[in-house]
């Protein structure tokens, strides 16, 4: 009896340290202890949408409010004269942005055939609009006026079904609004804004659409104890319905990018080159000088095939997630020029995709002799990606001469059958291409290399 007594007592200890354990407090020292889920590593290429009533000009950025009352630049400036009526207000482009051609459906199979493994969209950028019907954003969302439906909610459950995890991005601070200037011109000592706006609207974000992803912005004005980021992540990761899942980015507050957060993003299209030690998202864009579309966007704007290529092979080398942006029109539409880029990624992932998802980051990002040759790993193989065809079909590497020192190392092309020739020469190895009219990538060739001599990789 005694014992049983015991037993219990113990077994009540274990229970209650478990769950005092298992509580995230809202300090970052305690929410920096919580585990990456595992599916953001493994899944390696997510697809960014910024869209939103800045589609409607789609002249210059996602900026363009910004850049037209704020921070005047010639091009909006003089659009808006030549175009509109004196008084015309940016509100009164909510009614074109009609979305009268948006299918998810039809998105998300775009974005299935793409090889992405997520898909965030802006729920709400800087200028306040909420693409879903938020309560805390009357008459200035996509069920009152523009679209009249619920775009973050159609797009999630399309996106869901094509078996892609579905994230949100969303600015904590905006522009214009008057909650906001008052606490701003409050130096930030009151919090107007963020008690009666900004958290009951994340909390109705989540709850409603339960975010894998919630990639924050809009950060760096006030710090985060004026936003409660802390208290914030801690409802987030302790209370919230999907909180097993839900990954989180760094940008919580004026000095936390970087430094906080279960990935980081540190800057736009952030690309260190060198390996980190946290796991971390480059968020770049198809088109090079905006996130939202803009109908003046020339072919040259545009990133090439091979130029995407190289940054997914960098990224991942180093570590990293690639966020591929792409700005959806005011119609609801992908242009063909991003659903092309999309469709070559995805043609060239259906070959060498085994050299990127799931991989790890191996022991040399880089090839000491070759810089064009990019490296990760993956349980018992090395893939090298060789960025150009290497000349007289033999390239030449030095990183990878310790694996082929045992004569059992094989070396192969994907998308090509067979093993290739390879010989040591000194202090690289000489690795023989097949004939490039049998191959079938296009662009970035991979070769796996299979090596007992294989010591491991760099874990993150
Ligand atoms: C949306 O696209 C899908 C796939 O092409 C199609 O089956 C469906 O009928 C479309 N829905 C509407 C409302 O047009
Ligand atoms: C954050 O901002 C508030 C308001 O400006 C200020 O009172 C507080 O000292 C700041 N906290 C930190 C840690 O800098
Ligand atoms: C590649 O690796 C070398 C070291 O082997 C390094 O010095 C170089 O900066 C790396 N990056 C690029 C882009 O070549």
């Amino acid at each position: 009896m005694r014992l049983h007594v015991n037993s219990l007592l113990l077994l009540t200890l274990t229970l209650t340290n478990n769950v005092i354990f298992a509580k995230y407090e809202p300090n970052w020292k305690s929410l920096d202890t919580r585990p990456l889920p595992t599916w953001f590593d493994k899944a390696k290429i997510g697809i960014f949408l910024h869209w939103g009533v800045f589609s409607v000009p789609s002249v210059r950025s996602e900026w363009f409010w910004w850049d037209w009352k704020d921070d005047p630049s010639a091009e909006v400036t003089n659009y808006m004269k030549d175009n509109f009526p004196p008084g015309f207000s940016y509100q009164e482009f909510a009614k074109d942005f009609t979305a009268e051609f948006f299918n998810a459906t039809q998105w998300a199979h775009i974005f299935a055939k793409s090889g992405a493994k997520y898909v965030i969209l802006t729920s709400k950028h800087h200028e306040g609009f909420t693409n879903w019907p938020s309560a805390y954003s009357f008459s200035w969302n996509a069920k009152d006026i523009g679209p009249h439906r619920d775009l973050v909610g159609e797009l999630g459950d399309a996106v869901r079904k094509a078996g892609i995890k579905y994230g949100l991005y969303h600015s904590l601070f905006e522009w214009f609004n008057p909650m906001w200037l008052a606490d701003k011109a409050n130096r930030f000592k009151t919090q107007s804004f963020v008690d009666n706006k900004m958290i009951p609207e994340m909390k109705e974000l989540v709850n409603k659409y339960q975010p894998s992803v919630i990639w924050s912005d809009g950060d760096w004005e006030a710090n985060d104890t004026y936003f409660k980021s802390t208290e914030f992540l801690a409802w987030l990761y302790n209370e919230s319905p999907n909180k097993d899942e839900v990954v989180v980015n760094d940008r919580w507050g004026a000095g936390i990018p970087c430094h906080h957060g279960d990935y980081y993003t540190c800057k736009d299209k952030y690309d260190p080159g060198v390996l980190q030690e946290k796991k971390w998202e480059n968020a770049m864009t198809l088109d090079k000088s905006s996130w939202g579309f803009r109908r003046n966007a020339k072919l040259s704007d545009y990133l090439t095939p091979i130029e995407l290529l190289t940054l997914l092979a960098r990224t991942v080398s180093c570590g990293g997630n690639i966020l591929i942006n792409v700005g959806p029109t005011k119609e609801g539409t992908i242009s063909p020029i991003f659903e092309e880029r999309l469709t070559q990624l995805g043609n060239w992932l259906g070959i060498n995709g085994e050299a990127i998802y799931s991989s790890q980051p191996w022991t040399s990002q880089n090839d000491s002799l070759n810089s064009n040759v990019w490296y990760t790993s993956r349980d018992t193989a090395v893939y090298a990606i060789n960025l150009v065809w290497p000349e007289s079909n033999t390239v030449e590497l030095a990183s990878v001469v310790d694996l082929f020192k045992n004569p059992v190392t094989t070396v192969s092309l994907l998308g090509n059958e067979g093993k290739l020739k390879w010989v040591i020469n000194s202090d690289r190895v000489e690795i023989q291409f097949p004939d490039k009219a049998t191959v079938k990538s296009e662009t970035a060739w991979v070769l796996k290399i299979v090596s007992p001599n294989k010591k491991g990789n760099c874990r993150l």
